[in-house]
């Protein structure tokens, strides 16, 4: 059973052949990396698994939907409700608490907001925030900003997280507590992440490495 499946995806900007048919098939529960250099195309590939963006050619399924089927309405949707997001940097909105910034994306899919909160309290103490739930992201630390952001990707329970260069603004002990926190998540929640990473010691934990090169993926 596979969670997600891509089938020869392309990805063109102008000229440049960027995604040259990308095969990938990720099951539930793994903890897959990719790497690649810079400019490699990593940052595309993810943009377009996590449906930001679409491809020119090629086939997604998420959880057995057909994705790039869906209109751009349904598409984003399906996003808040599927699909969490940990960026390099928080992008964490600042004028909103830790609390309000994990609640955020569970408000938008119109769950109950008592709920939504009582998850959100759950996860921040689970992530060890329980004493910065009221501060606001430029009053929390780098690791601390990074553990919301993980916070918030997983408050709608989505079937899988992306994360492009998670600890890539990290210093190297707080880029291996959030490794750590990841594996913890997955054995835990049994929650499927796809991480680009340049950091070769996540790389290496992960059940399986893929590396982009010449827009195709080698295992
Ligand atoms: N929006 C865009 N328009 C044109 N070229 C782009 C765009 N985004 C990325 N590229 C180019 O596509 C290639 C892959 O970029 P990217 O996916 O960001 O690589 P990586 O994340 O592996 O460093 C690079 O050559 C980059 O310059
Ligand atoms: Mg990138």
């Amino acid at each position: 059973m596979s969670l997600l499946q891509t089938i020869d995806i392309r990805r063109n900007y102008g000229n440049l052949a960027v995604l040259k048919g990308i095969d990938l098939t990720i099951k539930p529960g793994e903890v897959v990396s990719i790497v690649g250099a810079s400019g490699a195309g990593k940052t595309t590939l993810l943009q377009i698994l996590g449906t930001l963006d679409r491809p020119d050619a090629g086939e997604l399924r998420i959880a057995d939907q057909n994705v790039f089927a869906l209109n751009d309405r349904q598409l984003a949707k399906f996003r808040n409700e599927r699909i969490g997001f940990v960026f390099q940097f928080n992008n964490l909105l600042p004028e909103f608490t830790a609390l309000e910034n994990v609640c955020l994306p569970g408000f938008i899919s119109g769950k109950d907001e008592g709920a939504v909160r009582q998850r959100a309290t759950e996860l921040l103490e689970k992530l060890s925030l329980q004493d910065r739930m009221k501060n606001l992201p430029s009053q929390l630390s780098g690791g601390e900003q990074q553990r919301v952001a993980v916070a918030r990707a997983l408050i709608n329970q989505p079937a899988i997280v992306f994360a492009d260069e998670p600890s890539g603004n990290l210093d190297s002990r707080n880029a291996e507590d959030l490794h750590q926190l990841f594996f913890q998540l997955r054995d835990e929640l049994g929650q499927t992440f796809i991480i680009v990473t340049h950091n070769e010691a996540l790389a290496a934990l992960a059940d399986r490495t893929v590396t982009i090169r010449d827009g195709l993926l080698f295992n």
